[in-house]
């Protein structure tokens, strides 16, 4: 069910419900962060295997510290400029954090939301609220209440719905690693924005093993219809032309096809525009009954980056595993 009602929701998280919760990146599927019951619920609903970490909502700054600590001032300074926004942090833990949350890292993924309905609702909770994208594991994220109820309708007990969502992809995620800034996941805050404040932000070890990071999944934020991400639409054009072919572009149409099939991120060229339209418009062309969905390759800087990575991921065949962010954001 949506509504817009917040005591609504208030009562069902209250008794340890699950709810589509309106953020400024995607729709969460939201649950009381100190309650298992209501993790359980998350992770069940949305076939999340339980070693991939979520990410805990606070409503300010002031209650950081009663998720994180050892918190480095750097990390103060990105809080200070970008929250309430779409950045989240990796923190050292507050040991009441319930191990099902951080996959039992030591480390504790958190932000705040700058949308008015979540700031609201968090602030009519005594506890924070834990939030995945509320989307089934490796389909498309969620940027409306009607994504939401499209997904889970029967499953969760209401969907917030808090209009569409304004940066329309997920957060950029960062963590701390002996005085470096990590870059876990590109996101709606472009990453020359925040080296501005922290100089040259460095990518996970490919090692590595843990922590685990959304880096280590290759085929995410994926359609339905095959995928296809290239720098010369055209070539693959002619390559599909017995199929039926639907276009994802940034700018301009390509003469050769009905437009009726073609779908422009931005005509006035604005990647943050783009942004905010990209997972709309994969629902809508997952909706046309096509063949082969052939999109083009963004422009890279800025959140070109970004929708170039979840671009990559829809395009992934199958769903390895990896932690090697270097070679798939191809920097
Ligand atoms: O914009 C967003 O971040 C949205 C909205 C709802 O806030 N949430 C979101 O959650 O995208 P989710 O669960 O789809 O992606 C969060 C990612 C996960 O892929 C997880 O691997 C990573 O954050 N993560 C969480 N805790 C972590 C940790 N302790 N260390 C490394 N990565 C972590
Ligand atoms: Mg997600």
């Amino acid at each position: 069910m949506i509504s817009k009602d917040i005591n609504l929701a208030v009562q069902h998280l209250n008794k340890n419900g699950i709810i589509g919760f309106p953020t400024e990146t995607v729709y969460g599927l939201a649950g009381n962060a100190y309650e298992t019951s209501a993790i359980h619920k998350i992770f069940e609903v949305k076939k999340r295997p339980t070693f991939n970490p979520l990410i805990v909502h606070i409503k300010g700054i002031e209650d950081l510290t009663q998720v994180a600590q050892d918190i480095p001032p750097i990390a103060y300074e990105l809080a200070n400029e970008f929250w309430p926004g779409p950045l989240t942090l990796i923190l050292k833990k507050q040991p009441h954090i319930p191990d099902l949350v951080t996959a039992n890292q030591d480390t504790v993924a958190v932000r705040i939301p700058n949308h008015s309905i979540a700031l609201e609702l968090l602030n009519k909770l005594n506890y924070p609220l834990v939030a995945p994208s509320a989307n089934p594991f490796t389909s498309i994220s969620p940027t409306s209440a009607k994504h939401v109820e499209e997904y889970f309708s029967t499953q969760i007990d209401m969907v917030l719905d808090g209009g569409i969502c304004t940066a329309g992809i997920e957060s950029t995620i960062v963590g701390f690693n002996n005085n470096k800034v990590v870059l876990y996941r590109l996101g709606a805050i472009p990453v020359e924005a925040i080296e501005k404040i922290t100089g040259t932000l460095v990518v996970p070890n490919k090692k590595e093993s843990k922590p685990i990071t959304p880096g280590m999944f290759l085929k995410h934020y994926a359609p339905k219809t095959d995928f296809i991400l290239t720098r010369n639409v055209k070539e693959e054009m002619d390559w599909y032309s017995d199929k039926k072919i639907g276009l994802l572009l940034f700018n301009r149409h390509e003469a050769n096809l009905d437009t009726k099939y073609q779908r422009l991120l931005s005509e006035e060229g604005d990647l943050e525009i783009a942004a905010s339209k990209l997972y709309d418009v994969l629902h809508q062309l997952d909706k046309l009954n096509l063949d082969v969905i052939i999109a083009e390759r963004f422009p890279e800087y800025g959140l070109g980056n970004s929708i170039n990575d979840r671009l990559e991921r829809a395009a992934k065949k199958e769903n390895n595993i990896t932690n090697d962010l270097t070679t798939e954001n191809g920097f």
